[in-house]
């Protein structure tokens, strides 16, 4: 009895507490659909073709070309542990803020958390309280739903900015990394970053936020990618 007394009080906590905390997804207020990509930490050492299963990428020459590896470059190929991989995936934007498409979906096994789904298996490209808001705030997850497939919000934008198209891609801050080091390494400026981000200054960045890094260079592999489907 007390202890349904508390997970209620718990339960009203994380309400209160998720629904001051921002929406889920990048500000996205154009159209609603586009392809995005994000930027996948993988947490262990695996192979490409575990990491394509796990964000359900179909297109696998695009998923190659977002890699720059050559096509038919074989899946087997290994990836190591904290090795970024580029994910193209489908963005739909929602009333002002876009989030991957359903088709990332995740088949929860037996011992999983949340916390462990957005830790350690999606490397915080999304939030615990993300996937709980996108899947109906379902607060534990016991054994009895392994089995059962959850949303993961990935936060994505079809947005143009300053006017021009590009591909929005969701980079999660690795620890020391500054504002002006995301700049550099993905030739942004630090004012674009800022001001996408609805950053009050550069140091405000935190570690293991998602930011939104705005990339030209990619328009032409993802026209390329739209006109073949
Ligand atoms: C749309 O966004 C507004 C403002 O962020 C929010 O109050 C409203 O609940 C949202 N509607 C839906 C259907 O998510
Ligand atoms: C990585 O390894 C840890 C520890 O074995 C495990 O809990 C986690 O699920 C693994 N992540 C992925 C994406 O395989
Ligand atoms: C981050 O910076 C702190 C203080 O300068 C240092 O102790 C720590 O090792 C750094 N962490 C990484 C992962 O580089």
């Amino acid at each position: 009895m007390l202890s349904k007394f508390l997970f209620c009080i718990l339960l009203f906590f994380f309400l209160t507490i998720s629904s001051v905390k921002s929406k889920i997804g990048f500000d996205c207020k154009s159209i609603s659909k586009c392809q995005s990509l994000a930027g996948y930490v993988s947490p262990n050492a695996t192979t490409l073709s575990e990491i394509a299963t796990l964000f359900k990428v179909t297109d696998i020459n695009y998923f190659l070309g977002a890699n720059s590896l050559p096509i038919g470059t074989s899946l087997t190929k290994s990836v190591a542990a904290m090795e970024t991989i580029r994910i193209p995936f489908a963005c739909s934007c929602k009333n002002g803020s876009g989030i991957a498409d359903d088709t990332t979906m995740y088949k929860v096994q037996a011992g999983d958390s949340l916390d462990h789904i957005a830790r350690n298996i999606f490397s915080m490209l999304v939030t615990y309280q993300d996937i709980a808001e996108a899947n109906g705030y379902i607060i534990h997850l016991h054994t009895d739903v392994a089995g059962q497939f959850l949303s993961i919000p990935i936060p994505c934008s079809c947005d143009n900015v300053d006017g021009i198209q590009v591909v929005h891609y969701a980079h999660v801050v690795s620890p020391n990394q500054t504002l002006e080091m995301i700049g550099k390494e993905f030739g942004v400026s630090g004012k674009t970053l800022l001001t996408l981000n609805h950053l009050g200054d550069a140091r405000s960045l935190q570690y293991e936020s998602v930011l939104d890094v705005p990339l030209r260079g990619w328009l032409l592999l993802v026209v390329h990618f739209i006109d073949s489907i």
